[in-house]
């Protein structure tokens, strides 16, 4: 008999997400600025399903879709296009799916948001958790009661965090850590929970506390110790032009997952991770951003650059014989049909 659970389990907030690039200059109140890119994505907690799904994981999805275009928008890309498992998900009359305008500008971006309280909270969606392989959890100051009937049916959690507006960075947020397998903040969640002053000392601290934690360090990659194991391992980011760095975060957590599941080594795991993400930040949006294996299988094939071609080498054991069709990224508008109409409105 196989292994029938899910590989990953999510539950969060979905967003519809527009990004809109080549601004030029940041917006002024009174003026209009026409861009030169856009791309339309499901965002939020669609990041890590679509970035989990186009590796071939079993993924199911607890989220709240509003019943306007952008909720119909969202599932069918969710659930048609990505096979990601919705039964766990509801529609909720008369709700706004929550909308997100990211304006990207320089190597950052603006993000505008539109969103009313979720009409069901995590609990009621997750209910008593079906047994999974894996969670994929934001922390939230606040504990998650199904976080724990989820670690009690053997689930592995692995857990991100998000930039605290409180600036409190409450360490309390870490005693959730007791239920999880792996936790993957960025480097400065990292040192503000642990009160440190570099990434490799939030580590230490952080591996006290999980078997697996791990650092991720934007441009500068990523470093990580499974106490499982022993192992240590300190990785550089891709290097390469960056267009919309929306959901890195949630591609590099994702790919993680996928690559625990294989059981590879730890600096696989970790190179892997810093990889997908960093192909992700080369299109718009987070979650039709995610390379899947098509992405990562396309990326070996075109590699020249013999250093990269021995430090990846693993990829050619691990990235499946068949990496499937193509994955859709967001749509986005030609720069040559984005000039700004001659005739005013
Ligand atoms: N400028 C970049 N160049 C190359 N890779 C990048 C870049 N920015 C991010 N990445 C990749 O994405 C991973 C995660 O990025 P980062 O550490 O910024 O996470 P994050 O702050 O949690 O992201 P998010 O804003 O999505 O939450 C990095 O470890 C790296 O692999
Ligand atoms: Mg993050």
């Amino acid at each position: 008999m196989g292994d029938e659970r899910p590989d990953v389990l999510l539950t969060g907030l979905l967003f519809y997400d527009l990004v809109l690039t080549g601004l030029g200059k940041p917006p002024t109140p009174g003026e209009e600025i026409w861009t030169e890119g856009m791309g339309v994505s499901p965002g939020g907690i669609a990041n890590l399903a679509v970035a989990a799904s186009r590796y071939g994981l079993r993924t199911s999805l607890a989220t709240v879709f509003g019943d306007d275009h952008h909720g119909a928008y969202c599932r069918e890309v969710l659930a048609g296009q990505e096979g990601v498992d919705l039964s766990l998900s509801r529609t909720a009359d008369g709700w706004h799916t929550p909308v997100t305008v990211s304006l990207a500008h320089g190597d950052d971006r603006a993000l505008v948001t539109h969103g009313q309280e979720p009409p069901y909270s995590q609990d009621e969606l997750m209910g008593d958790p079906p047994a999974a392989r894996t969670a994929l959890v934001h922390l939230e100051a606040e504990p998650r009661a199904w976080l724990d009937k989820a670690a009690a049916h053997g689930t592995r959690i692995y857990a991100d965090v998000g930039w605290d507006p409180t600036q409190r960075w409450s360490r309390d947020l870490l005693d959730q850590l007791s239920l999880c397998h792996a936790f993957l903040p960025n480097e400065a969640e990292a040192m503000a929970y642990t009160r440190t002053g570099s990434a490799v000392a939030a580590l230490g601290e952080l591996a006290e506390l999980v078997p697996v934690a791990v650092v991720t360090r934007g441009g500068d990659g990523a470093l990580a110790v499974d106490q499982t194991t022993g192992e240590y391992a300190d990785v550089p980011a891709l290097d390469i032009e960056v267009l919309d760095a929306t959901g890195a975060g949630d591609v590099f957590g994702a790919s993680f997952v996928a690559a625990s599941l294989g059981g590879w080594p730890l600096e696989e795991r970790l190179r892997f991770a810093v990889l997908a993400a960093g192909l992700s930040v080369r299109r718009h949006g987070g979650a039709l951003a995610a390379p899947g294996w098509y992405g990562i299988h396309r990326w070996w094939r075109s590699l020249r650059d013999p250093g990269l071609r021995r430090t990846y080498g693993f990829l050619a054991d691990r990235v499946p014989a068949d990496p499937g069709p193509p994955v859709h990224h967001a749509p986005v508008a030609p720069p040559d049909t984005t000039r700004r109409p001659s005739t005013p409105r």
